[in-house]
């Protein structure tokens, strides 16, 4: 007898096979019942006839509930009707253990209510189907970077310093003195980009924003691309080319859970396509007042904001040239106007908002040294960044994309607190 795995079931046809799993859904018609066995890589039916397997294991298929855990073995068969494509013939049956009154039932739930069960929730085709779809983007991230000859060096997650602003750190102590968890690891990404030119970090990232908004985590992942001798241009093409590949292979990949489960309409992602608009700030400025919109020039966009700005693409597009004075103090002034930086923004369409920021580094380190002063940081903390200034200053850009926010855009959900197995909000800290 074979173990298998549902994902591979096509590989036994007419065979007897082994599976192991938990009872996803379970109905009877007097001498036949159909289990749908979900065994975390796919879901099977299992036709259990009392004719063929007697009368003591017809009776224990009986008592399977709602998420009982159980083993059956079976002869696979092909059949067109069924979820899947195959059905298991059964011809053995072992309960594990009998599931008692599962809490997600097949009625509809409350999001707080499913948000509390977030450990059992993950068993359901959507929620799976969504966290299946994460670690293709996860891996396709890393491809795209390591199959270009970027190094990867990750960054540390307690850090002494602020990267994006000291109003969203989480700190904690660290044996007497004050330590923070990361908001980025773009700083020392600077560093690494001396040493191997090429480099990214990949993991996670915390902001303590007081935002309760469908795009905000407290606790996010995030991939930092960093590159020694790019300018402005040079990172937005890297983003670009980036975000097609890793949308591209994920459809190609997930096309059916994508399409079947989470009704994604894939033609907006299939339009995702070189070349992606590029606005200035100062234009995107402009497009909202004409729509309509009471912006200030200066302002930072908020989520409808952008939401208006993106109804105007069919894909992903930059907004370049944000005011120096709302973007972090490590931005690069714009040489034709030192009231803007060289910073970029990528806005997903269909009001999924921003999914990338970046821009060129500061160069200079009279500059820097400058901006740290106005920025009030503490000096000592900044000088190893100091050092990069001193010791063979160069230009350099990078970017930071947001895993979760590029997922919700890819999926087609509303909310990022999904797109994590357990997420971290301003109000959720558990399970
Ligand atoms: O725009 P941000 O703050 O940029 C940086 O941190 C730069 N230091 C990155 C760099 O240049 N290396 O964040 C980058 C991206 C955002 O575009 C968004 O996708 C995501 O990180 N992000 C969040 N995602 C979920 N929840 C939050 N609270 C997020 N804050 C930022
Ligand atoms: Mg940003």
């Amino acid at each position: 007898m074979q173990p298998a795995e549902v994902s591979r079931i096509g590989d036994f046809v007419d065979q007897s096979v082994l599976l192991k799993g938990w009872v996803y859904n379970i109905r009877s018609s007097g001498k036949i019942i159909f289990v749908l066995l979900r065994d975390g890589t796919g879901n099977i039916q299992c036709v259990i006839e009392k004719s063929s397997v007697g009368g003591e294991i017809f009776e224990s298929a009986s008592s399977l509930t709602q998420e009982s855990s159980f083993e059956v073995t079976g002869i696979v068969k092909e059949d067109k009707r069924a979820p899947g494509g195959y059905e298991l013939g059964v011809t053995d049956l072992k309960v594990i253990q009998i599931a008692d009154g599962y809490p997600i039932t097949p009625k509809s739930h409350g999001m707080p209510f499913l948000m509390d069960n977030r450990h059992l929730w993950l068993r359901s085709s959507r929620q799976n189907a969504i966290l299946k779809i994460r670690a293709g983007v996860m891996r396709y991230i890393r491809e795209f970077y390591d199959n270009r000859g970027f190094i990867c060096c990750d960054t540390p997650i307690f850090t002494p310093n602020a990267c994006e602003g000291t109003t969203t750190l989480f700190g904690t102590d660290y044996f007497g003195d004050r330590a923070y968890l990361t908001q980025s690891g773009q700083l020392y990404n600077e560093a690494t980009a001396a040493a191997f030119r090429k480099v990214y970090c990949f993991g996670p990232t915390f902001r303590a924003e007081k935002s309760k908004t469908r795009r905000h985590l407290t606790e996010f992942w995030m991939v930092e691309p960093e590159v020694a001798f790019a300018h402005l241009d040079d990172i937005m093409q890297l983003a670009e080319n980036f975000v097609i590949e890793v949308i591209e292979k994920t459809v190609e990949t997930y096309r059916d859970l994508l399409e079947d489960v989470l009704e994604r309409d894939i033609g907006m992602l299939e339009r995702v396509k070189s070349p992606f608009p590029r606005i200035s700030y100062t234009d995107a400025v402009i497009k909202l007042k004409e729509k309509g919109v009471d912006f200030e020039f200066g302002g930072d966009f908020g989520g409808n904001d952008e939401t208006i700005l993106s109804e105007e693409f069919d894909r992903p597009f930059f907004v370049h040239r944000f005011p120096a004075a709302i973007k972090a103090f490590y931005m690069e002034p714009d040489p034709n106007d030192a009231a803007l930086s060289l910073s970029v923004d990528l806005l997903a369409p269909e009001g999924y908002g921003e999914i990338i920021g970046g821009g060129e580094r500061v160069s200079s380190l009279e500059y820097l040294e400058k901006k740290i002063e106005e920025e009030d940081l503490p000096r000592k903390e900044f000088e190893w960044y100091l050092d990069l200034r001193r010791y063979g200053s160069f230009p350099h850009s990078g970017f930071g994309l947001g895993v979760e926010r590029l997922l919700a855009y890819i999926c087609g959900i509303q909310h990022v607190r999904e797109t994590i197995a357990f997420p971290r909000l301003i109000n959720r800290l558990s399970p």
